[in-house]
């Protein structure tokens, strides 16, 4: 079987894509029959040198590779969400089949696309726009599909992870470990994505429409980023055995009310999301039947994440990614919109750092307003210092309502022993299982 595909943007995964293709050519032919013919690369700027094979097309005409007869599978590898939605309503509205990875994309405009791709009887494919390499969307809609999905937590941005790392295990700073990660091709083309936590969150939004079974929009997510994280709270997290990832967090409560957050947290050294390192993700999903599952691999970077793009185009190819399309009632056009727990009732262990004034009776005061909202103190740490006035005091508490801690801290923050906003942050409980 001859299939003409149209790669559009061939930067770091579209370079990846190319190479599986010329390596797994003579496989995927003698175990599927497929055969691609790569008819069009379409990139911004076609006179750059990017070494691939001299046979290849590479053009900038978008619609040139589009509406090109041969071609019936095309791959969106460009990123953001103007282009590449005129690109992917174009290949849809010709009945012909899109891959993509964008996340951006498909959580800002999926519900409009995947009707559009319903209308025209073609599909959409995007096991590359979440965990890099790891085929979460694959297990979500097949593997699991036994299972109610009771939760899912998972370490989904692999530019914060390795930022996380350095800063962790080499003590970089911020900005040279964010450097190393643009460098090595995981950060988006804007890395503001990465690090104010928006990839992760339109990650969740994605893997959480399809685990719930309820539309997640990316602004029922309440976000956090790691661009305001003090490395300081990195080494108080290491002395009390926690590592400092930023988890997407999505769980039933409530009966069907869904929990959802994207946020710097705790994580024991024990836990088994703690020895996830650089660019790798792991995802932990909770099944009512399967109980947990972990997904780990790398997240990002050119070969993983054209690793998942090159598995869509095999499996619309064949013909399995357009049959589960058709059939699945599982994609954001057709899934009724999430009920999403407000953020201030949900429950989590804390980890606060404060700026105390270093005279009697100042932590008595704290923790008397921290003890009138009902939160109750795991642990105290504070170092001998003759750093000046204010010192660092970190508490760690037991569960307790993100709205209480809320209100206990505006009190504390109004306090005249406390000289600065108070560092918050979440800390996760043991695993379920
Ligand atoms: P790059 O910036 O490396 O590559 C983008 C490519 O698109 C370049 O070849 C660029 O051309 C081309 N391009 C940009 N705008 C246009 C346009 N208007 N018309 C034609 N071509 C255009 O991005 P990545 O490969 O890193 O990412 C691509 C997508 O994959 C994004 O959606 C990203 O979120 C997603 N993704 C990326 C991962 C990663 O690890 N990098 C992992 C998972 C998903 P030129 O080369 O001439 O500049
Ligand atoms: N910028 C993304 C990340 C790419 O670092 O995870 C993979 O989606």
């Amino acid at each position: 079987m001859h299939t003409g595909i149209a790669l559009i943007g061939c930067g770091i995964v579209g370079s990846g894509v190319v190479k599986i293709l010329e390596r797994r050519r003579a496989e995927f032919f003698s175990r599927a029959g497929v055969e691609f013919d790569l008819r069009h690369v379409v990139v911004r700027d076609p006179s750059k040198a990017r070494g691939l094979p001299s046979t290849i097309f590479i053009h900038n005409d978008v619609n040139k590779a589009i509406d090109d007869p041969n071609v019936s599978i095309v791959i969106e590898l460009i990123g953001g969400t103007t282009r590449a939605f005129e690109i992917a309503q174009r290949t849809l509205k010709s009945g012909k089949h899109l891959i993509t990875a964008n996340k951006s994309l498909l959580a800002s405009r999926g519900p409009e696309l995947f009707a559009l791709a319903r209308k025209h009887n073609a599909s959409i494919a995007f096991e590359a726009s979440c965990g890099g390499g790891i085929p979460i969307i694959d297990a979500l809609l097949h593997g699991l599909s036994a299972n109610r999905i009771e939760a899912l937590v998972g370490i989904v941005n692999g530019t914060c992870n390795y930022i996380l790392t350095r800063m962790t295990k080499e003590e970089l700073s911020y900005s040279e470990a964010l450097k190393g990660a643009q460098v090595a091709g995981f950060a988006e083309a804007d890395p503001t994505l990465d690090v104010s936590g928006r990839d992760a969150a339109q990650k969740l939004a994605l893997l959480g429409s399809l685990a719930f079974g309820a539309h997640v929009k990316e602004e029922d997510i309440s976000v956090e980023g790691i661009d305001t994280l003090d490395a300081s709270d990195i080494s108080f997290a290491r002395e009390l055995k926690y590592v400092i990832k930023l988890l997407a967090i999505g769980e039933r409560v409530d009966g069907n009310r869904i929990s959802l957050r994207v946020h710097p947290t705790l994580v024991h050294q024990d836990d088994v999301l703690a020895e996830v390192s650089g660019s790798f993700n792991a995802i932990s999903v909770y099944g009512d039947s399967l109980g947990h599952a972990l997904f780990y691999g790398r997240g990002a970077g050119e070969m993983p994440t054209a690793s998942a793009v090159v598995s869509d185009l095999l499996s619309t190819a064949i013909g399995v990614a357009p049959l589960a399309f058709a059939k699945l009632n599982a994609f954001t056009d057709s899934s009724p919109r999430a009920s999403v727990l407000p953020v201030d009732h949900v429950v989590s262990r804390f980890y606060l750092r404060l700026s105390a004034l270093d005279q009697p009776g100042v932590l008595a005061r704290v923790t008397e307003v921290l003890g009138r909202h009902g939160i109750s103190l795991a642990a105290i740490l504070q170092h001998e210092s003759d750093m000046g006035k204010h010192v660092p005091v970190v508490i760690m508490t037991h569960r307790t309502r993100q709205g209480s801690m809320n209100d206990a801290l505006r009190e504390i923050d109004s306090l005249n022993v406390v000289g600065a906003k108070t560092v918050c942050l979440r800390v996760i409980d043991a695993p379920k299982e």
